[in-house]
């Protein structure tokens, strides 16, 4: 059974393959909407979310299947059902599950028992959906007839702040595998993890990255500048503190200047505007936060599509 956990669960051909069926189906959103029919998704969070809940149960219901919103605190997960009786029971009923949790580890084991494909939306560790959108947005951005991993190789990528955090992995797990440029730019306390240097390992990857404290020496020649909160969910605790060291780390108007003058700017979202961004950034002319909010939409629907072919022969 093909899951997608992280970006690297599928290969490079099938991640170009998902970013061309996505542009199609941006063009035509009722395109494939009867390739789920008769079939149920189940959305299972921990979490809060805005984009990713609602962006799956639009994209499964156009790609016809029906959709179950589930959580964690009304089902028998919260009073302690193990996640592999809970894999094992819903893949008697379900087609596939999008699941977003606070451990990597409930995905791995959903995904160890689950005779379903299972679909990342969120955990401590990462982000894959986001972060194929975001590559997906960028390069529609740089041609929207042709979206070809190829010109990333020519572009410099700076994440700026939490560089420990599940969005900063997303991205350097994205660089190893793609190969193009990632500079990360935060302090020294929240710089990556050996978590993510553990995964770069057991995937024989190379890691691609740079990271340094100094943010206006990363974004010199930058083409994309990228940042996200700097509390994440279930990171809450220690935020003043941590909010003051990541002050520098702010994108405005005056590191904007210090990067290539058509850099373009892109935040997951949800913002905190005024702390990770200003908003003359973040609504500035160099923002594309809304397209990349959108292809969430286009680029999940794509993701299934692609896990659904791949699994046809199973
Ligand atoms: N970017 C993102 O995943 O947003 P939500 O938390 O609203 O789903
Ligand atoms: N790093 C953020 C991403 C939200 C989409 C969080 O985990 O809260």
């Amino acid at each position: 059974m093909k899951h997608f956990i992280h970006i690297t669960d599928l290969s490079i051909e099938e991640i170009q393959e998902t970013l061309e069926r996505t542009l199609l189906l941006k063009k035509n959103r009722t395109d494939q909407n009867s390739l789920l029919r008769n079939q149920t998704y189940g959305l299972l969070f921990y979490k809060r979310s805005t984009r990713t809940r609602v962006s799956f149960e639009v994209g499964i219901q156009e790609l016809g299947a029906n959709v179950l919103a589930l959580d964690s605190q009304n089902t028998q997960i919260s009073r302690g059902e193990s996640i592999k009786d809970t894999a094992i029971v819903l893949s008697r009923y379900l087609h596939g599950l999008v699941i977003r949790s606070h451990e990597h580890n409930v995905l791995n084991e959903f995904a160890k028992h689950a005779s379903m494909p299972i679909i990342n939306g969120l955990t401590d560790f990462n982000h894959p959906c986001q972060v194929l959108t975001d590559i997906f947005t960028l390069l529609e951005r740089y041609d929207p007839e042709n979206v070809s991993l190829s010109v990333l190789k020519n572009k410099k990528i700076v994440f700026l702040g939490d560089t420990a955090s599940n969005m900063a992995n997303s991205w350097i797990l994205a660089s190893a595998y793609l190969d193009f440029e990632l500079v990360l730019a935060g302090p020294k306390s929240y710089e990556p993890t050996d978590e993510i240097i553990k995964k770069l390992n057991s995937d024989k990857l190379i890691p691609k990255h740079r990271f340094t404290s100094n943010p206006s020496e990363a974004v010199i020649d930058a083409d994309v500048l990228y940042t996200d909160v700097w509390v994440s969910m279930g990171d809450e605790g220690n935020e003043n503190e941590k909010k003051a060291i990541l002050k520098p780390y702010q994108v405005n108007s005056s590191l904007m200047k210090k990067a290539c003058p058509e850099a373009l700017f892109l935040h997951c979202l949800p913002a905190h505007v005024g702390e990770e961004v200003t908003r003359s950034v973040i609504e500035g002319p160099q923002s594309i936060i809304y397209d990349q909010a959108e292809n969430r939409l286009h680029t999940q629907k794509s993701i299934i599509a692609e896990l659904s072919r791949l699994n046809l022969k199973y």
